[in-house]
């Protein structure tokens, strides 16, 4: 029995246990796949003990992607490298390497819910968090010509512009205050919400609705509704949410882990049961 867990604290809301055990079923493949709740004080001693405990790979979700980055034996993805984060684990001969998939997994969703077969051209991230962190690092080393990041600490837009720029030196970054996203986004082709702004019920909105054009694309990280999101779609905007990102990136996990192409149709399956 081949055993595989995801990191995170809070873990419980995880829709990745059932679309992992369908993919690894379909492929005939003995393993299990917990949710592991790690606070963020334990996470060095619980992470170096996972091998001996018998993981052999393991998911890495919020607030843990830069901690794994910092504790894995080996970076052995190049875009785990230039994002500074980990969500994949793989254990080979107890040391552990560390990948991430979420920067392919937004261009294979991109792909799916709204047709670009490639990155989009001029891209606007609304904060500067992890999420625009891997989105926009990603697009930009893949073909995004000009990227603007929009945070309320115009600081931390500023820096990774920056590191966005020496990773990418053919984009063209852009960083600025959230009250001025609405003046850069009619110069974009899509829009990335990316503000923990939505979570919970009463958050303001990021920015107003009214100020992105209708027929702009949205690609929401997150899968419950908010009312920013609800706004938009009631504008008409074309509006994803996370669901196909978070089948791509563990598509691209389970490659990692078992080398074999992943199940697609068995592993939405489990996704969509939740
Ligand atoms: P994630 O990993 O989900 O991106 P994060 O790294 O905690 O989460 O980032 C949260 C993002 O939401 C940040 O860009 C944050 O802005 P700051 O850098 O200014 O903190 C943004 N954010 C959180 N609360 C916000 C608020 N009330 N208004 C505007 N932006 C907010």
């Amino acid at each position: 029995m081949q055993k595989y867990a995801l990191l995170g604290w809070p873990v419980g809301h995880s829709r990745s246990p059932r679309m992992q055990l369908a993919g690894f079923q379909a492929l005939g493949i003995q393993a299990t796949y917990e949710c592991l709740a790690i606070p963020p004080g334990e996470f060095p001693e619980q992470v170096a003990a996972l091998p001996a405990r018998g993981f052999v790979g393991w998911n890495v979700t919020v607030p843990h992607k830069e901690r794994m980055y910092a504790a894995c034996h080996e970076v052995a993805g190049e875009e785990a490298r230039a994002a500074r984060s980990v969500n994949t684990v793989v254990v080979r001969e107890g040391r552990t390497y560390g990948y991430s998939t979420d920067g392919i997994g937004v261009a294979r969703a991109l792909e799916h819910d709204f047709g670009f077969r490639e990155a989009p051209a001029r891209q606007l991230y609304l904060g500067a968090g992890g999420a625009a962190q891997a989105a926009a690092m990603y697009a930009a080393r893949h073909g995004a010509r000009e990227i603007y990041l929009a945070n309320r600490t115009l600081e931390k837009a500023r820096e990774l512009a920056e590191r966005i720029r020496q990773n990418a030196p053919g984009c063209q970054v852009h960083a600025l205050p959230l009250d001025q996203a609405p003046q850069a986004v009619s110069a974009c082709d899509i829009l990335f919400p990316c503000t923990s702004l939505g979570l919970h019920q009463g958050d303001p909105m990021p920015i107003p609705p009214d100020a992105i054009p209708p027929d702009l694309p949205v690609f929401d990280f997150v899968y419950t509704p908010s009312a920013f999101r609800n706004a938009l779609q009631a504008k008409g905007n074309p509006v994803c949410d996370g669901r196909e990102m978070l089948l791509q990136q563990g598509m691209e996990s389970f490659r990692l882990w078992t080398g074999q192409e992943a199940p697609e149709a068995d592993m939405r399956r489990g996704l969509d049961s939740y």
